[in-house]
């Protein structure tokens, strides 16, 4: 079973992101065959400053491989450094038809926004279907946002294998319904866009800044107070079994202290849990030849697969 998976480098990453999305990735790392990658060809469709993607792309890989991408467990690469991919988004988009595009939820929200459409971002489904397509992928762990992207793919799958029986795996897209959604510091759904994040990697002060922020009730330090629907509580939950959730459970009841007791808590949890990612960070950050490394690595394993699948489609629809 090959499970496969993009990450757009979009910056900062959070306590929603680990939780929600990152956690669930490195899980398949032990069970199936992960192939993951950084998808900075789709990142190009947003973002318009060179040096800000490349700082990115980089980033964002230095980041994964702290947080636990094992190179050796997994074949992990940036989109761009396999070529392939393009020449496959081009084939497949004359089997995509144009009102398959034209219904795509992502696209019709960014153009509500307001946001001037350019063909990349209309195409774009067009590229992850090359992105999953080219490896034969069987399974596609991914957000509720990019559902309908996965189906997009099976659709032009389809339509391709029509005319070229047995060409492409049709994968499956798999969300993970255990994940809750990670509140953010005002209890609302954490998010880039509305800046309440905590975030992953930060210094201590900054830590000791954000978790100070969460929005609480003003029960005075005297009175029990309620833990279930407390934001602080909500996240030490994540960090916490049961035993220290009970504990918590009997400090919020007993009157004895405040909510920025329970802040400080929540503080260590987070710093103590992100510890090791931290240090190797730290590590990648002063060796960025390295990762460069283990990226190209990645990437000439990735292209293997991705040339032979080439020859065969090429083969197939006639290009010389
Ligand atoms: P943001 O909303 O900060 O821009 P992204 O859209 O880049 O975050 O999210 C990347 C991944 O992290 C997605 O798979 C998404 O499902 C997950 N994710 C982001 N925020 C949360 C959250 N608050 N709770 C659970 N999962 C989240
Ligand atoms: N579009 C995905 C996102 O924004 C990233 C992505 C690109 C991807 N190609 C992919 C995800 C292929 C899964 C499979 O999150």
């Amino acid at each position: 079973m090959r499970v496969l998976t993009g990450i757009q480098p979009s910056g900062v990453l959070h306590l929603g992101n680990y939780f929600g999305s990152i956690r669930q990735m490195l899980k398949f790392q032990g069970e199936s065959e992960l192939f993951i990658f950084i998808a900075n060809y789709h990142a190009l469709t947003s973002l318009k400053d060179g040096e800000a993607l490349r700082e990115n792309t980089i980033d964002a890989a230095i980041s994964f491989l702290s947080l636990g991408i094992d190179p050796n467990r997994s074949t992990f690469w940036v989109q761009s450094d396999v070529k392939e991919v393009l020449e496959l988004y081009w084939i497949l988009s004359s089997y995509t038809p144009m009102g398959l595009l034209e219904r795509a939820h992502s696209y019709k929200d960014k153009v509500a926004k307001g946001i001037v459409a350019n063909h990349a971002l209309f195409s774009y489904p067009v590229l992850m279907a090359a992105d999953i397509l080219l490896y034969d992928a069987n399974l596609v762990p991914v957000g509720k946002d990019q559902v309908q992207h996965v189906e997009i793919t099976r659709d032009i799958a389809v339509k391709f294998n029509n005319t070229y029986p047995n060409s492409l795996t049709l994968p499956e897209f798999k969300i993970d319904e255990n994940v809750a959604t990670v509140p953010g510091i005002d209890g609302a759904k954490m998010s880039k866009s509305y800046g309440n994040t905590i975030n992953i990697f930060t210094t201590q002060k900054e830590l000791k800044k954000q978790t100070g922020k969460i929005v609480t009730d003003s029960t005075p330090l005297e009175e029990p107070k309620e833990y279930e629907n407390c934001n602080v509580y909500k996240l030490c939950k994540l960090f916490m079994n049961e035993e220290e959730l009970s504990e918590l459970q009997d400090r919020y009841r007993s009157g004895k202290e405040g909510y920025g007791h329970f802040k400080a808590t929540l503080k260590d949890k987070i710093w103590d849990y992100f510890g090791e990612a931290r240090e190797k960070r730290e590590y990648y950050l002063n060796h960025k030849d390295e990762v460069r490394d283990i990226l190209n690595e990645g990437a000439k394993k990735a292209r293997a697969i991705a040339s032979k699948k080439m020859d065969i489609l090429r083969e197939k629809v006639g290009i010389l």
